[in-house]
């Protein structure tokens, strides 16, 4: 199944790996072209988009892409912020490297990402923005702390977009991503919680896969979602819904 995307020009970053990659396939099989962004090389999309070299913690390189997009396409309609980083420790022993490297990539650079593609939207007066939150952003994990306050902060950034850019016609959303297999939980296998004690607490007891989020984050950039914005979906297998207590 694919979302009607044709004529859409959509700003992806993240792009070259998991759910960013996955989307980039979704919003070409909608029909549309995809300038598909990441501070690593992720092959040429095809369907006439473009690859482009962007680190979202520098807006000077996020300007230039977006410039690029602008000049190969003649406008952005979708912007999915999806680069992201994993990180872990809690607040007494948490290394204050990863803290600031976290939110400089999931926070700030969500961010940095929407001042770089809002003004072409505003002119427009129409846009649909996505940013890539996580059940970590809706409910906590221990150890957890620099990547939990990350995607919480992504939360209330698009809530506070949603309401500052309704009236310029542009909609934003968030997806939540419970466990997705991609190379970013391949790294988290060890750790703890365990995995499958943490697919277990997916009520559909599975992890999930990447183009089961793109799915979502197409249909909330595409026109069939017109009238949802300031929305935070789960895709998560239920894992924010509630908990399974076992039966002895
Ligand atoms: P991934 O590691 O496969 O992909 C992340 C991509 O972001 C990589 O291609 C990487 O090069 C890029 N990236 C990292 N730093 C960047 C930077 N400074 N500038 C530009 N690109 C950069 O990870 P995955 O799993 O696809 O994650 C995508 C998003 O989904 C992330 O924001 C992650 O936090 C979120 N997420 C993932 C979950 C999962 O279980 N896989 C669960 C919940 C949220």
């Amino acid at each position: 199944m694919s979302q009607d995307l044709s004529g859409k020009v959509v700003f992806i970053t993240g792009a070259a790996s998991g759910i960013g990659r996955a989307t980039v396939d979704a919003v070409i099989a909608g029909g549309g072209q995809v300038a598909a962004g990441d501070i690593q090389s992720g092959g040429e999309p095809g369907n006439g988009s473009i690859s482009l070299k962007v680190d979202v913690t520098d807006s000077a390189s996020l300007a230039a892409a977006v410039q690029t997009t602008l000049d190969r396409f003649g406008r952005i309609d979708g912007l999915l912020t999806c680069a992201g980083i994993s990180s872990r420790g809690a607040a007494a022993d948490l290394d204050m490297a990863d803290w600031t490297r976290t939110l400089a990539v999931n926070l700030t650079g969500t961010m940095l990402c929407a001042r770089a593609a809002l003004p072409a939207m505003i002119a427009a007066g129409r846009g649909s923005i996505v940013t890539v939150a996580s059940i970590f952003g809706i409910t906590a994990t221990s150890a957890n702390t620099p990547y939990n306050v990350s995607k919480g902060g992504v939360i209330q950034l698009m809530r506070s977009m949603a309401a500052d850019y309704a009236a310029s016609g542009i909609r934003v959303n968030a997806v939540s991503p419970g466990f997705i297999e991609t190379p970013m939980t391949a790294m988290l296998q060890v750790e703890s919680p365990s995995r499958s004690n943490f697919i277990d607490m997916h009520l559909l007891r599975r992890p999930g896969r990447p183009e089961e989020v793109a799915e979502v984050a197409a249909f909330l950039l595409s026109d069939a979602a017109s009238f949802v914005t300031g929305a935070n979906i789960p895709v998560d297998g239920g894992f924010s819904a509630a908990q399974v207590i076992k039966e002895q």
